[in-house]
């Protein structure tokens, strides 16, 4: 018997530091050495392949009701499953507040659902659309406690959304709780007064959906969330940024020190206005808020990325079959305006930005895994137990032949969606095996994971979350004047 259970023996180890050729040694799912000459109970070879934290998905939308009260097409099996055939170990997904429900009861369903069915560990944040007295005072402060310490607001989406001073007492609650605030950033008034007028002139087409949404519609809205936040020196992440102009927002609010994070994904990476003007009602399989824009957000993105001022890549997975149960709630009636929102991409999300952005000379290895996994763990509270490869993390592995080439169709995903917006990309590079806590889970194309062995993660407020503690004029004015007011 040897002391190690599992070895993965002879690969290139990477982490958002290194890069370096190392055994990785198991007991009980957890690393416990990493080193030459590793022997154990079982060895999983993996000369030639290079050995990656699994990814961490922190934008996800499973078995969730959507902005328009449409369920997704996947549970939390599937969309696990096809997260883990993609190489994602981890995914955080939303236990979504409607206006009129009670947060504890939401929690409690959301627990439900995914329990009985994850084969991955997950995570999740809230989304809060009713911040009464009783929600912001007791029941964020209890979610916050039971391992959920973020929550998304948005700007937009008539069931959904929160105005101003919504967002500040949220803001306000969250940093007293040292979570972390997500933010859908559009302006709803914006879009609401395009889409209207375009839609009264007979323009029903999934392409108006792209140009309703307009550039501005973001940039002003992540423009006023930013000083929002600053007012209660609250920390927020700007989800699914697509703009040049929204990227900017965000470089100009880190410039001044702020804590204000980006997100971006593969849908702003990879598509474009373009992909939603085609025939018919095709174009809803590609409408999503904020909408694809052109090749110059396209490469604002990547430039994003590539400075930090974007630190996370998620897939904003959010899935609807192109049909009546999900894309088009009104058959062939359907305007761009009762489209359910949002593309599927957990499965696609890594191999991607592996062949774009590793195998294109855009990003590095350990850039790679920093934007995939170890951001998302150290701004999300999961660091150091998920994320990374080192002595005391989970054996969450991913492992991948650089020189496996895939071209994709829609057939080969394992999730319930039934079309992907990445159909026909040639991809090179494939996480061949993955293991989560030490557990082969795939392998050979097969999965290995029984239903419900994934465990909730219970997250804890992270250094990102933190407030800066710094001074505000207009409070400190206050405090002189003898009317403290502290938000
Ligand atoms: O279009 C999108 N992104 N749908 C999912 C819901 C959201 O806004 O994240
Ligand atoms: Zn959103
Ligand atoms: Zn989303």
């Amino acid at each position: 018997m040897s002391e190690l259970d599992l070895v993965v023996k002879g690969g290139t180890v990477v982490t958002a530091a290194d890069t370096f050729p190392a055994d990785v040694g198991i007991v009980d799912g957890v690393v416990v050495a990493l080193g030459r000459g590793l022997e154990g109970d079982e060895v999983i070879d993996a000369t030639g392949k290079l050995v990656l934290p699994g990814g961490i998905d922190s934008h996800t939308h499973i078995e969730q009701l959507s902005s328009a009260g449409v369920m997704n097409a996947d549970d939390f099996h599937s969309a696990t499953v096809s997260a883990a055939f993609g190489g994602t170990t981890t995914t955080m997904s939303f236990a979504a507040q409607h206006r009129g429900m009670a947060i504890p009861d939401v929690v409690a369903e959301y627990h439900d659902r995914a329990a009985p069915k994850a084969v991955i560990d997950y995570a999740f944040h809230l989304i809060m659309s009713d911040p009464t007295p009783e929600a912001l005072g007791e029941h964020l402060p209890a979610a916050v406690a039971q391992g959920i310490p973020s929550v998304k607001l948005y700007m937009t989406y008539d069931r959904l959304r929160c105005t101003d001073d919504q967002i500040l007492d949220v803001l306000s609650a969250a940093r007293a709780q040292g979570a972390l605030t997500m933010v859908h950033a559009e302006n709803h008034d914006m879009i609401g007064w395009m889409s209207n007028r375009v839609v009264g002139a007979g323009n029903t087409l999934p392409r108006y959906h792209a140009a309703c949404h307009t550039r501005g519609a973001e940039a002003e809205a992540i423009n006023r969330v930013i000083a929002l936040a600053e007012l209660v020196d609250a920390p927020i992440l700007v989800v699914h940024v697509s703009t040049i102009e929204g990227i900017e927002e965000i470089r100009r609010a880190r410039a001044r020190g702020l804590k204000v994070y980006g997100e971006t994904c593969p849908q702003y990476l990879f598509l474009t206005a373009d992909d939603l003007d085609r025939d018919g009602l095709d174009g809803a399989m590609f409408c999503c808020s904020p909408p694809p824009r052109d090749e110059f957000a396209q490469e604002a993105c990547w430039a994003g990325l590539a400075d930090t001022t974007l630190s996370v890549y998620s897939s904003d997975h959010s899935p609807f079959r192109h049909d009546h149960t999900g894309k088009l709630p009104k058959g062939t009636e359907t305007t761009f305006k009762d489209i359910a929102n949002g593309v599927p991409g957990l499965e696609l999300r890594l191999p991607m930005l592996f062949t774009h952005g590793v195998g294109a000379g855009r990003m590095t290895l350990a850039e790679f895994v920093r934007l995939t996994a170890t951001n998302h763990a150290e701004i999300y509270g999961l660091h150091p137990r998920k994320g990374t490869i080192a002595v005391g993390s989970d054996a969450d592995l991913a492992i991948w032949d650089p020189d496996h080439e895939v071209t994709i169709t829609h057939e080969m995903i394992h999730d319930n969606v039934g079309y992907t917006p990445f159909a026909g990309h040639e991809l090179k590079g494939w996480p061949t095996t993955v293991l989560s806590r030490g557990e082969v889970i795939v392998a050979g194309g097969e999965m290995h994971a029984e239903r419900g062995r994934g465990q909730f993660l219970a997250r804890g407020p992270s250094p990102a979350s933190q407030p800066l503690g710094r001074q505000i004029p207009e409070l400190d004015m206050m405090d002189r004047w003898g009317t403290p007011f502290r938000p």
